[in-house]
Protein backbone atom coordinates (compact mmCIF):
# COMPACT_ATOMS: atom_id res chain seq x y z
CA UNK A 1 0.00 0.00 0.00
CA UNK A 2 1.12 3.52 -1.00
CA UNK A 3 2.18 5.57 1.98
CA UNK A 4 0.64 9.07 2.85
CA UNK A 5 3.42 10.98 3.41
CA UNK A 6 6.19 12.47 1.23
CA UNK A 7 9.19 14.85 1.81
CA UNK A 8 10.17 17.85 -0.01
CA UNK A 9 12.80 20.92 -0.16
CA UNK A 10 12.29 23.91 -1.38
CA UNK A 11 15.86 24.58 -2.97
CA UNK A 12 18.30 27.64 -2.49
CA UNK A 13 17.66 28.83 -6.03
CA UNK A 14 13.48 29.12 -5.09
CA UNK A 15 13.99 30.16 -1.65
CA UNK A 16 16.41 32.85 -3.02
CA UNK A 17 13.96 34.01 -5.60
CA UNK A 18 11.30 34.80 -2.93
CA UNK A 19 9.04 32.07 -4.47
CA UNK A 20 8.73 29.53 -1.09
CA UNK A 21 5.11 31.22 -0.78
CA UNK A 22 3.95 30.39 -4.44
CA UNK A 23 5.31 26.72 -4.58
CA UNK A 24 4.09 26.09 -1.07
CA UNK A 25 0.30 27.52 -2.34
CA UNK A 26 0.88 25.02 -5.16
CA UNK A 27 1.55 22.27 -2.78
CA UNK A 28 -1.35 22.91 -0.55
CA UNK A 29 -4.05 23.64 -3.29
CA UNK A 30 -2.94 19.80 -4.82
CA UNK A 31 -4.32 18.79 -1.65
CA UNK A 32 -1.06 18.26 0.59
CA UNK A 33 -1.35 19.08 4.24
CA UNK A 34 1.64 20.71 5.54
CA UNK A 35 2.46 18.20 8.78
CA UNK A 36 6.05 19.22 9.52
CA UNK A 37 7.94 22.12 8.16
CA UNK A 38 11.14 24.23 8.72
CA UNK A 39 13.57 26.69 6.84
CA UNK A 40 16.86 26.11 7.69
CA UNK A 41 20.38 25.75 5.70
CA UNK A 42 22.38 22.71 5.34
CA UNK A 43 26.49 22.21 5.36
CA UNK A 44 28.19 20.62 2.57
CA UNK A 45 28.42 17.98 4.96
CA UNK A 46 24.39 17.35 5.79
CA UNK A 47 23.76 17.68 2.01
CA UNK A 48 26.34 15.23 1.20
CA UNK A 49 24.68 12.97 3.76
CA UNK A 50 21.51 13.62 2.51
CA UNK A 51 22.60 12.72 -1.26
CA UNK A 52 24.75 10.18 -0.03
CA UNK A 53 22.80 7.38 -2.80
CA UNK A 54 24.69 10.00 -5.37
CA UNK A 55 27.92 10.44 -3.90
CA UNK A 56 29.19 7.96 -6.99
CA UNK A 57 27.64 10.25 -9.17
CA UNK A 58 29.28 13.15 -11.47
CA UNK A 59 27.30 15.56 -10.45
CA UNK A 60 27.70 14.90 -6.47
CA UNK A 61 30.03 17.33 -5.14
CA UNK A 62 28.47 20.49 -7.09
CA UNK A 63 24.88 19.26 -5.93
CA UNK A 64 26.15 19.42 -2.31
CA UNK A 65 28.28 22.85 -2.80
CA UNK A 66 25.10 24.29 -4.30
CA UNK A 67 22.38 22.53 -1.40
CA UNK A 68 24.31 24.40 1.11
CA UNK A 69 24.86 27.60 -0.47
CA UNK A 70 21.66 28.98 1.21
CA UNK A 71 18.60 28.55 2.79
CA UNK A 72 15.74 25.81 2.41
CA UNK A 73 12.49 24.77 3.60
CA UNK A 74 12.20 21.82 4.31
CA UNK A 75 8.73 20.15 4.98
CA UNK A 76 7.16 16.56 5.56
CA UNK A 77 3.84 16.52 2.92
CA UNK A 78 0.74 13.89 3.54
CA UNK A 79 -1.93 12.92 1.12
CA UNK A 80 -2.94 9.84 -0.42
CA UNK A 81 -0.58 8.06 -2.74
CA UNK A 82 1.76 10.86 -1.19
CA UNK A 83 5.18 10.06 -3.84
CA UNK A 84 3.62 9.25 -6.91
CA UNK A 85 1.03 12.56 -6.43
CA UNK A 86 3.63 14.76 -5.27
CA UNK A 87 6.45 13.99 -8.20
CA UNK A 88 3.51 14.48 -10.53
CA UNK A 89 3.17 17.84 -9.32
CA UNK A 90 6.81 18.62 -9.27
CA UNK A 91 7.49 17.42 -12.66
CA UNK A 92 10.69 15.82 -14.40
CA UNK A 93 14.28 16.61 -12.52
CA UNK A 94 14.69 18.49 -15.56
CA UNK A 95 12.94 21.63 -15.87
CA UNK A 96 13.67 21.81 -19.45
CA UNK A 97 11.53 17.99 -19.78
CA UNK A 98 9.28 19.12 -17.14
CA UNK A 99 5.55 19.03 -18.36
CA UNK A 100 3.84 22.95 -18.27
CA UNK A 101 1.71 23.69 -14.80
CA UNK A 102 4.15 21.89 -12.64
CA UNK A 103 6.72 23.40 -10.38
CA UNK A 104 9.93 22.77 -11.92
CA UNK A 105 8.39 23.80 -15.27
CA UNK A 106 7.28 26.87 -13.52
CA UNK A 107 9.78 27.99 -11.17
CA UNK A 108 13.65 25.56 -11.88
CA UNK A 109 16.51 27.26 -13.54
CA UNK A 110 18.66 24.33 -14.33
CA UNK A 111 18.78 20.39 -13.34
CA UNK A 112 20.43 21.14 -10.37
CA UNK A 113 18.82 24.57 -9.48
CA UNK A 114 15.73 22.49 -9.94
CA UNK A 115 13.44 23.97 -7.26
CA UNK A 116 12.04 21.39 -5.53
CA UNK A 117 13.02 17.87 -4.25
CA UNK A 118 10.45 15.45 -4.15
CA UNK A 119 10.88 11.79 -2.37
CA UNK A 120 11.39 8.95 -4.73
CA UNK A 121 10.14 6.14 -2.87
CA UNK A 122 7.88 5.54 0.51
CA UNK A 123 11.08 4.13 2.26
CA UNK A 124 13.37 7.04 1.34
CA UNK A 125 10.79 9.32 2.07
CA UNK A 126 10.78 8.09 5.79
CA UNK A 127 14.44 8.13 5.49
CA UNK A 128 14.32 12.08 4.50
CA UNK A 129 11.53 12.94 6.44
CA UNK A 130 13.69 11.40 9.55
CA UNK A 131 16.70 13.39 8.68
CA UNK A 132 15.48 16.69 8.95
CA UNK A 133 12.76 16.40 12.03
CA UNK A 134 12.79 14.49 15.50
CA UNK A 135 9.76 12.43 16.11
CA UNK A 136 9.41 15.07 18.91
CA UNK A 137 8.86 18.20 16.20
CA UNK A 138 5.74 15.88 14.62
CA UNK A 139 3.26 17.16 16.53
CA UNK A 140 0.09 16.93 13.77
P1 LIG B 1 16.53 15.87 -6.56
O1 LIG B 1 15.15 15.43 -6.91
O2 LIG B 1 16.72 16.70 -5.35
O3 LIG B 1 17.47 14.57 -6.46
C1 LIG B 1 18.83 14.57 -6.80
C2 LIG B 1 19.28 15.86 -7.39
O4 LIG B 1 20.48 15.79 -8.13
C3 LIG B 1 18.26 16.30 -8.42
O5 LIG B 1 17.07 16.71 -7.80
C4 LIG B 1 19.03 17.38 -9.17
O6 LIG B 1 19.02 18.61 -8.47
C5 LIG B 1 20.42 16.80 -9.13
N1 LIG B 1 20.76 16.18 -10.42
C6 LIG B 1 20.24 15.07 -10.94
N2 LIG B 1 20.80 14.81 -12.14
C7 LIG B 1 21.69 15.79 -12.36
C8 LIG B 1 22.57 16.07 -13.42
N3 LIG B 1 22.65 15.29 -14.49
N4 LIG B 1 23.34 17.17 -13.31
C9 LIG B 1 23.27 17.95 -12.20
N5 LIG B 1 22.45 17.74 -11.15
C10 LIG B 1 21.66 16.66 -11.24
Amino acid sequence: MASNRTFTMIKPDAFEAGNSGAILKMIEEAGFKIVAMKATQLTQEMAGKFYEVHKERPFYADLCKYMSSGPIIAAILEKDNAVEDFRALIGATNPANAAEGTIRKIFAKSIEANAVHGSDSDENAAIEGNFYFSQFERVI
